[in-house]
Formats: C-alpha cells, structure tokens, sequence
C-alpha cells in the first residue's frame, strides 16, 4: 500500500521577476514500512517537498495523498488535527521547547490530543528510557548533548505512534557515530511500530538506512534507487 502518493507537484515561492520555483513537477510514491531517503544538493527543494507531504506547506499544483486523503482540500483546523494525529516531525534544528523538560517536551503530542498529563508523562518517560536517555528525563534542553537532544526530539515525533514519520536532516549537527545511533534508533522504532519513514538528508553516510533513495535537482527527480 503506498502511504504517500504525490502526482506533479509544484510548488512557487513569490510572484513575478522574484519567483522560485523550488519543485517543478515531482511525482513520487512511499510504501507502507518503508524508509525513504529524499537527497540532492542545498536548494535543490528537499524541506520544500517534506513540507508539501507533512501538509505544512501547500503546493502551487499537483495532488498529494497521504493514508488516502488528500489534505490540501481539507480546512486548515482539520488539516492540523490530521497531521497531530498521524504524522510525527524531526526537524534539522531540534525545535524543543527550552523551559520544558525531555519528559514534558515528548509529552507535548499527547497533551495535543487531549491526554491526561499524568498518563502523557509516564509514556513519555518510559519512550525515552526506550531511546537510552533514562537518566535525562528531568534535564532541560540546554543540559542536553546534540545526540541527547535528537533522542528526545525523535521520541517526541513518535510518542502519538504516527503512520509517518518526516524527519529533515535529521543527523546534520551530529557526529558521525551520534549520527549512525539516530539513525538505527530511527529504523527500529519505525519497524517495531509499523510506521513510515522519510528522511531528507544530504549526508551520504546514512544512505545504508534507506530502501529506497530519491535524488533531487533544482526541483526535480533525477534519480531513484532501490536498496
Ligand atoms: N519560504 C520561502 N520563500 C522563498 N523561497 C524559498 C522559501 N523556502 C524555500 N525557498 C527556495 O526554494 C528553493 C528550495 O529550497 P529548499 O526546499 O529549502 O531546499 P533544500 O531543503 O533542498 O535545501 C531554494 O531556492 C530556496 O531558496
Ligand atoms: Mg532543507
């Protein structure tokens, strides 16, 4: 079954003589349990695309279809009740909330969708125990490591057991062993919960993790390869 279906997506920033065109018709589909690299050079339009597919940002032309429904005819409230739903993010910038603890910060999805805060934070401490950062529990971002911080960043995306997980760059700020150990992390949460995962990357290093590994230019699709 493919969890993402994207059929000539374009997408323009700005208007006239300014205007970007940052993807210029890219059609792609993601499989259910699959690990899906998205790569190409700076600018090539990798967050542009993540975006489009996470419904943040809406396309100028060309359909997307995640788990069957396509977002961008949905009203804005209903779009983000989906996204908090079924979908879990790992930015490049690890985006916690600086006077929150790991505990508090995983909780957040929950408390999103309405947990009790008690409940929220036991899961949230047990997740990141799974993630090996048990002892960090009540630390505040600033005390963290940038491997600690993306620990607790990837337990956040996935405490709501998403469908989908998009993560950008996720390993860019990491030494290469932090960066394998997310990575693995990565591959074995998906495959424990069943979820989907797309990364966008430019490292090279952690093509390994991928089944299948698209190749962006200036917007389009150069190239796909199967692992
Ligand atoms: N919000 C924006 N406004 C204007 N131009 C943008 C915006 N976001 C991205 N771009 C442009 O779109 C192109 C693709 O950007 P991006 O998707 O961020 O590439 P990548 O993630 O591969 O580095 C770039 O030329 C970038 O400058
Ligand atoms: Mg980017």
């Amino acid at each position: 079954m493919d969890i993402v279906i994207c059929n000539n997506i374009k997408k323009t920033f700005g208007k006239g003589a300014t205007a970007v065109q940052a993807l210029r018709g890219v059609n792609l589909t993601v499989k259910k349990g699959e690990i899906f690299l998205l790569m190409g050079p700076s600018g090539s339009g990798k967050t542009t695309l993540l975006s489009v597919i996470a419904g943040i940002l809406t396309q100028t032309e060309g359909d997307c279809v995640i788990g069957g429904i396509d977002l961008n005819h949905m009203p804005d409230y209903e779009k983000t009740l989906y996204r908090g739903k079924h979908i879990g993010f790992v930015f490049q910038i690890f985006n916690l909330i600086p006077m929150l603890t790991s505990a508090e910060n995983v909780a957040v999805p929950l408390i999103l969708n309405k947990w009790d805060m008690k409940r929220a934070l036991e899961k949230s401490k047990q997740l990141l125990s799974d993630v090996g950062i048990a002892d960090k529990i009540d630390a505040y971002p600033v005390q963290l490591s940038g491997g600690q911080q993306q620990r607790v960043a990837i337990a956040r995306a996935m405490i709501h057991q998403p469908d989908l997980i998009v993560c950008d760059e996720p390993t860019s700020f990491l030494d290469h062993a932090t960066g394998m150990k997310v990575m693995e992390l990565l591959r074995d949460i998906v495959q424990k919960m069943g979820s989907t995962l797309i990364v966008v990357t430019h490292d090279p290093r952690i093509t390994e993790f991928g089944q299948r590994i698209v190749h962006l230019e200036d917007g389009r699709i150069i190239e796909t390869r199967i692992n």
